[in-house]
């Protein structure tokens, strides 16, 4: 098994609109080759996270859930982004059948729905978990220590102070 990275923070995320915020931050801090895994039951906030981060990479067009083709490749201006969506994906054989060496290269990011799917057969650079709570998400980011990631720490406390 791959090794879990490291925990950057855990923050209440109050509204839709701040999960936006924490997913453009977070796609800012993004560097080609970074697989980022998107953890949360039905309905969590994992697609509006990937819509804010495609958004911040450039990406200007609609985000379609890939739900039956479990990935969209999008050509934005950092590079290409593969988002997956595999909640429908039924077993090994069908998750090992998409091109993980593709999805891996270091010369594009991919973002990935429901990564439990892949049994741990992709690493992740990224993983953000969200937990769904009477009012608003919980989120927990874990990922490597960027210096970007000040400004999502800021970000975060920031939005738990106000
Ligand atoms: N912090 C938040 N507080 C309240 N609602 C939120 C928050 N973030 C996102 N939402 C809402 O949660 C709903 C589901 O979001 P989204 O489609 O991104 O979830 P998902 O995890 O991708 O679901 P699925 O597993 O079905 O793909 C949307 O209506 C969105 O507006
Ligand atoms: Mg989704």
């Amino acid at each position: 098994m791959h090794a879990d990275p490291p925990l950057i923070g855990i923050a209440h995320l109050q509204a839709e609109s701040v999960t936006e915020r924490v997913g453009k931050r977070l796609g800012a801090a993004l560097r080609l080759g970074d697989t980022v895994f998107l953890e949360g039951e039905l309905g969590a906030g994992k697609s509006t996270l990937a819509r804010a981060i495609l958004g911040a990479l450039g990406w200007r067009g609609a985000v379609r859930s890939p739900s039956y083709s479990l990935v969209h490749s999008y050509t934005t201006p950092v590079g290409v982004v593969h988002h997956l969506d595999l909640y429908r994906v039924a077993s090994m054989d069908e998750a090992l059948g998409l091109d993980l060496d593709e999805l891996s290269r270091g010369d594009s990011i991919s973002l990935v729905e429901w990564p439990d799917r892949l049994g741990g057969a992709l690493p992740a650079t990224w993983r953000v978990s969200l937990k769904v709570l009477d009012k608003g998400r919980e989120l927990e980011l874990r990922g490597p220590p960027r210096t970007e990631i000040e400004s999502i720490l800021a970000h975060l406390n920031q939005e738990n102070d106000s």
